[in-house]
């Protein structure tokens, strides 16, 4: 792939997008941050985008009624994004944008897929769910964005054990952890073609 020039949909803290842009930062990935979009005013990921220079966008139902979606796709564009990365973001992606952007939008779930995703599976309900079920080990799974949740191709994935005393809070904190190698390692090896989309 030529150089990824990434556009990151983002509605809540971000770290998985701050680990992306170090990542770009000290140059052990080969690729450049380029945008970042939110629905969610509030989110910390504004403010790291706002700190590191990037440009960034509050786009959400309420501010574009009646074309959000090509909104969203014009600001991708616009910025020449080739790589859309999910970083958190709790909205499904349209039908237009999944068109517009084929096997090229990546998401992380915070569990080992296809095991505990789909509908109503986000956040700390992930979690829960995998200590409900005795799992003895969880992960992270980073995947192609398809229209069904949690759905597409798997790229790359990471095991985290379970711990005896593990609450769903402690289990996240750890698998977030390696969540943020996950992500750029991915996407390290989609830049070598190590991975192809
Ligand atoms: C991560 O746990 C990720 O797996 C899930 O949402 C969380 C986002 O965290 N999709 P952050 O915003 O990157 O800190």
């Amino acid at each position: 792939m030529t150089k990824l020039k990434l556009g990151f949909l983002a509605s809540h803290g971000g770290s998985n997008m701050q680990a992306i842009i170090d990542a770009c930062k000290n140059k052990s990935l080969n690729a450049e941050a380029c945008v970042v979009i939110s629905n969610n005013s509030d989110a910390f990921a504004l403010q790291r985008a706002q700190k590191e220079n990037i440009p960034a966008y509050h786009l959400n139902s309420k501010t574009h009624p009646h074309n959000l979606d090509q909104t969203i796709l014009s600001s991708l564009q616009k910025h020449k994004i080739n790589l859309v990365v999910l970083a958190g973001y709790m909205k499904k992606i349209s039908p237009v944008i999944l068109a517009a952007y084929k096997n090229h939008i990546l998401n992380i779930h915070p569990a080992l897929l296809p095991k505990f995703g789909g509908p109503g599976l986000y956040g700390l309900k992930v979690h829960a769910a995998v200590l409900a079920a005795n799992s003895t080990e969880s992960g992270a799974t980073v995947h192609l964005v398809d229209e069904i949740y949690d759905h597409g191709r798997i790229l790359n994935q990471v095991k985290v054990p379970v711990l005896p005393n593990d609450t769903p809070e402690t289990l996240a904190q750890r698998v977030l952890v390696q969540e943020h190698q996950l992500y750029p390692e991915t996407l390290r090896k989609i830049s070598k073609n190590e991975i192809i989309l």
